[in-house]
């Protein structure tokens, strides 16, 4: 076989065996056999209608028979209807009867405002395209190879000097180490705080029921700690959203950081920053990390996935040098290292200043959107208190005590889906539950935005303090999607 034979062409998977064995001896055989493997092939869909069959010479030189063999049996194929054969566009897999049409599947709720999602319409293409490219043509051959487990050298150098200038971080490249997400993160610290010893979390009363899942996961019990007390005997390390708590959406106050940070110090335990959407803060200026108060105790974490989209699966982790080196292994054995090209290409798009860009250009289109809600909230239901939305892309609807089901599901007749306060409280919680909807925003599209907020206030209307379910609201009753109008930018 020459070169050219070799390099040339598609490869063909075909199973022989049994139909060149059946078929008899000598050229005859190997045709039926060749014959049988690809009707078999064609008719369990395994080559679909249309697919290109390798030319007679190249099949039969990967096959090591004689071309006329393949040529004989593309033809009785070709007879029999499993294959076309048109000059110019080669031997394909015939065209087989269409199947009945099957009814359309069922399709979801047609407005969502589950929050969790930046808007992924807005994921920046063609900057990162360029990013990508450059990353690519520049990348030296060694980062195709295997890895430092603390990911590219070029990304950690950047990102700590991101991290420094816009998050308040003492962030020396040696501490970061890059993971596949937030989620990635937590699972490297839960294996390494196991390992030390630590058998239980503080986390706050309200928080991602999938975070307290993930540490359950890892062997660690997850324990309320209420915002007025400090952790509990055997609480080795609390998780926390200092600069916008996930769910409820205020931000960790100076007194209360000084306590924790106290805490950690006194206690030898370890603060857990989860920094999800810190780049998101409409009313001041950003609130500065919390590992900036002490970068020995607290793991800063941060990801891609509010800031440009939760598909990249990028994240950064900033490590106390005690924990360093169990963080690199645990990192090493949980996929060695993640994926070079995508880590490049972020540095790419950070250090040409893309990155900030994107992030300013986001923070304007979360703001007008939150305003909007807010204006719309105003008008059509003013009974909702928002609160928690001086940061990031979700709100907090403050609802009238014993109704966040009752809304959640008037909403979800409406054609809506939205989530309750009541699915992040932490089951061993002695605070008494309060009745919300918490509200993400960036994700609608903007054709579903305005319908999105009439259907909203129409759900809350109708569950309101003057129009219990199915009782019509003054006014009217609930409006269907679609009614309603959301006015321009409200509140600042
Ligand atoms: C509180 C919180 N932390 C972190 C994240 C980001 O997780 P990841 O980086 O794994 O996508 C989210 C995403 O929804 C979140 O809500």
């Amino acid at each position: 076989m020459t070169e050219s034979w070799a390099t040339f062409g598609a490869d063909l998977h075909l199973e022989l065996g049994t139909g060149g064995q059946a078929g008899g001896a000598g050229g005859r055989g190997v045709r039926a056999g060749l014959v049988a493997a690809l009707r078999e092939a064609v008719r369990s869909g395994r080559l679909a209608a249309g697919t290109r069959l390798p030319s007679s010479r190249q099949l039969a030189a990967d096959l090591g028979v004689a071309r006329n063999t393949v040529a004989d049996a593309y033809a009785e194929l070709v007879a029999a209807g499993w294959l076309t054969a048109r000059q110019g566009s080669g031997t394909r897999v015939a065209a087989r009867p269409v199947p009945p049409a099957r009814p359309p599947e069922r399709t979801g709720p047609a407005y969502s405002l589950v929050p969790g999602s930046p808007d992924l319409a807005g994921f920046p293409r063609a900057a990162w395209l360029a990013a990508a490219r450059r990353a690519l043509t520049e990348a030296p051959h060694e980062a195709f190879g295997y890895g430092d487990p603390r990911g590219r050298n070029e990304l950690r150098v950047v990102l700590a000097e991101y991290l420094a200038r816009a998050r308040g971080v003492y962030a020396d490249p040696g501490r970061v180490v890059t993971c596949a997400g937030f989620v990635h993160g937590l699972q490297l610290l839960g294996r390494v705080l196991l390992d030390r010893g630590v058998r239980a979390v503080g986390v706050d009363p309200y928080t991602l029921d999938i975070h307290r899942d993930l540490l359950a996961g890892a062997g660690l019990t997850t324990v309320p700690v209420e915002p007025s007390e400090l952790p509990g005997e055997g609480v080795g390390a609390v998780l926390l959203t200092p600069a916008h708590q996930f769910p409820t959406g205020s931000a960790l106050s100076a007194e209360r950081r000084a306590e924790l940070v106290g805490w950690a110090r006194e206690s030898g335990g370890w603060l857990l920053e989860d920094d999800y959407d810190g780049e998101f803060r409409y009313d001041r200026q950003l609130v500065g990390a919390l590992q900036g108060l002490d970068p020995e105790r607290v793991v800063y974490f941060g990801t891609a996935s509010k800031s440009l989209a939760p598909g990249l699966r990028i994240g950064w982790l900033v490590v106390p040098a005690a924990l360093l080196d169990e963080v690199v292994g645990a990192k090493g054995l949980s996929d060695w290292t993640s994926s070079a090209l995508e880590q490049l290409t972020l540095a790419q798009f950070m250090a040409s200043g893309a990155y900030d860009r994107h992030v300013r250009a986001m923070r304007l289109r979360y703001r007008r959107r939150r305003d909007q809600l807010c204006a719309a909230l105003a008008e059509g239901a003013p009974h909702v208190r928002v609160s928690g939305v001086a940061a990031g892309l979700h709100a907090v609807l403050e609802l009238p005590p014993g109704t966040e089901r009752s809304v959640v599901a008037a909403a979800a007749g409406l054609g809506l889906r939205v989530e309750g306060l009541s699915r992040y409280r932490h089951p061993d919680s002695v605070r008494p539950p309060r009745s919300a909807l918490v509200v993400g925003y960036a994700s609608p599209p903007d054709s579903a935005w305005s319908p999105t907020l009439s259907t909203l206030c129409a759900a809350l209307r109708a569950t309101g303090p003057h129009g219990r379910r199915n009782s019509s609201p003054p006014g009217g009753a609930a409006q269907p999607p679609g009614a309603g109008r959301v006015r321009g930018a409200g509140p600042g």
